[in-house]
């Protein structure tokens, strides 16, 4: 039994206060029945931890580095996270991947660093527009999503996929639900043909999620929930958000 898992990606945006409001108005509307977390910027870890201590809602980063420790000036490594209490850490979200060049073996150790130190990785696949149109879908994302399993193994059981087409993003076009439920379906054959566990692995659409859509994303039977970005920046959208997951 997959319970459902709403995250948000806060992504660059927030301040001191603001996260306070967003994180009281999450707080305020518990209990949920979906599992629930938030991935802050590294600098409000801290107070984000202190504020849902206990609280059943789990926070997490945007990113973790594929070292364990070193010279790499500007990296947070997954032990750090780890000690900050994080649950979850997005690996290889396509803003990284385009702007960052990050590749998919980057994207796989980075997984590998975070499951070592007890930390989910949120490990984001999605294709570009170019590559919907060229009819590359399928291909793309089971390509990145190999990148993950040939590296962990066994371990690959341990994650969360997030499938977030390029296009979807930040954009207000969703993919509709079929078109998102045929691409889980494909890497929910993928896990399970990889992992004895691999079946029970949570995987997330991400894209424009909004209140209005959500129900009917959630409701598809290999959609586990969604990582959402600009409606989790409001605290009564990404409550909306995490109750239509059920
Ligand atoms: P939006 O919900 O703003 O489209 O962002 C999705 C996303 O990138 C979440 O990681």
């Amino acid at each position: 039994m997959r319970n459902k898992l709403v995250v948000g990606n806060w992504k660059m945006h927030g301040s001191r206060p603001a996260n306070a409001e967003l994180l009281a108005g999450i707080l305020a509307a518990r209990p949920y029945a979906a599992d629930v977390a938030v991935c802050a910027p590294f600098p409000y870890l801290g107070e984000t931890a202190v504020a849902l201590a206990a609280s059943g809602i789990g926070w997490g980063a945007q990113d973790c580095s594929a070292h364990e420790q070193g010279a790499y000036t500007g990296e947070v490594s997954a032990a750090m996270l780890a000690e900050c209490g994080c649950r979850y850490a997005i690996v290889g979200h396509s803003e990284r991947r385009a702007y960052h060049a990050e590749s998919d073996s980057l994207v796989a150790d980075k997984a590998a660093a975070a499951l070592a130190h007890g930390v989910t990785p949120i490990v984001c696949v999605g294709e570009t527009l170019a590559e919907r149109d060229a009819g590359r879908t399928e291909e793309v994302v089971a390509r990145q999503l190999a990148a993950a399993i040939d590296k962990l193994g066994e371990r690959v059981a341990g994650i969360v996929v997030a499938y977030e087409p390029v296009w979807a993003i930040g954009t207000g076009r969703t993919a509709t639900p079929a078109q998102a439920q045929q691409v889980h379906r494909a890497l929910r054959a993928q896990l399970q043909a990889a992992a004895a566990g691999g079946g029970g692995v949570r995987i997330l659409y991400g894209g424009s999620v909004k209140p209005d859509n959500a129900a009917e994303l959630f409701g598809q039977p290999d959609i586990d929930g969604g990582l959402i970005g600009g409606a989790s920046l409001k605290a009564v959208d990404f409550v909306a958000i995490c109750r239509a997951a059920g």
